[in-house]
């Protein structure tokens, strides 16, 4: 049995998430009409590449931001064919990069790291003094889902549940159980989970157990305009889902299209 502080393993990572379904498509559709004004795009918290290598590959010039050296390492392992992308460690509350962008995107729910209102409003505004005047911000939150917060609040409370699929370790070539336990504290809008991942033998026997914590804050509809209205966005569009769909009340995500007004530069209000 272990556990381990770093949720964020590279290649544990590659092998169990697939990502916001059509996110790859979505964000590359968006960095293509950048690429088409000649304008290079930013991935914050840009992990292991998985969407910033496939824009790469379209012919878009690509920088990928993240705070982990191992999960850029296995970006820039990736990606040592391409000339077009270039990968940065950094915080996505206070990068300052030499370019200026058309489209800034954080896919997969990762602005919902930024645990405080504080850090939140210090990344959309470097995002903001990124862009240039018309370019774009894209961000992909999860829709809080008032009906699974209340379940795991009550009756699913210290619980542990099957709500993951099973992998494939990479390293060993076993098959992984994995499940979840969740915390929610709604004063502060936080959500804390643990995972837990039994590599088994084929027998079905567990063979080992790790736990990693990863601790969000859940957003809701309006909150997020207001954030990105206090930093000079101009909303364009706010999707239910990575295919374009109508934001509704079951939508599962919630992703937020906006734009630097043409005029401003510098930092926003
Ligand atoms: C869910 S992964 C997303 C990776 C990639 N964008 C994707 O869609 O597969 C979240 C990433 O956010 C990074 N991260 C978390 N907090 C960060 C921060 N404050 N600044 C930069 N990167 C951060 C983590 O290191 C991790 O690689």
């Amino acid at each position: 049995m272990s556990s381990s502080d770093n949720f964020y393993e590279p290649r544990a990572y590659d092998a169990r998430v697939q990502g916001v379904p059509g996110d790859v498509e979505f964000f590359l559709g968006l960095a293509k009409d950048a690429d088409a004004d000649g304008h290079p795009v930013l991935e914050l918290a840009t992990g292991t590449g998985r969407v910033a290598i496939p824009i790469a590959r379209a012919g878009v010039t690509v920088v990928g931001l993240d705070r982990s050296k191992e999960m850029l390492a296995e970006a820039k392992a990736k990606s040592q064919d391409l000339g077009n992308v270039r990968w940065v460690k950094a915080e996505m509350t206070s990068f300052d990069l030499p370019e200026r962008f058309g489209l800034v995107f954080v896919p997969f729910r990762s602005f919902q790291h930024l645990l405080t209102v504080t850090d939140q409003l210090a990344c959309l505004r470097r995002v903001h003094n990124h862009l240039v005047p018309g370019g774009r911000l894209a961000i992909d939150v999860f829709n809080p889902d008032i009906v699974v917060m209340g379940q795991w609040l009550g009756f699913k409370r210290g619980g542990v549940h099957k709500r993951r699929d099973d992998y494939v370790s990479p390293a060993s070539e076993r098959l992984v159980k994995a499940r979840e336990s969740r915390d929610y504290n709604p004063a502060n809008q936080e959500v804390e989970s643990t995972f837990i991942d039994e590599e088994l033998d084929d027998e079905g026997a567990v063979l080992s157990r790790v736990y990693r914590g990863l601790k969000l804050r859940y957003i809701f509809r309006y909150e997020m305009e207001h954030l990105l209205a206090r930093t000079g966005f101009e909303i364009e569009d706010v999707f239910g889902d990575c295919y374009g769909s109508p934001f509704g009340d079951t939508s599962p995500e919630m992703v937020f299209v906006a734009r630097k007004p043409v005029g401003q530069s510098g930092h926003g209000p």
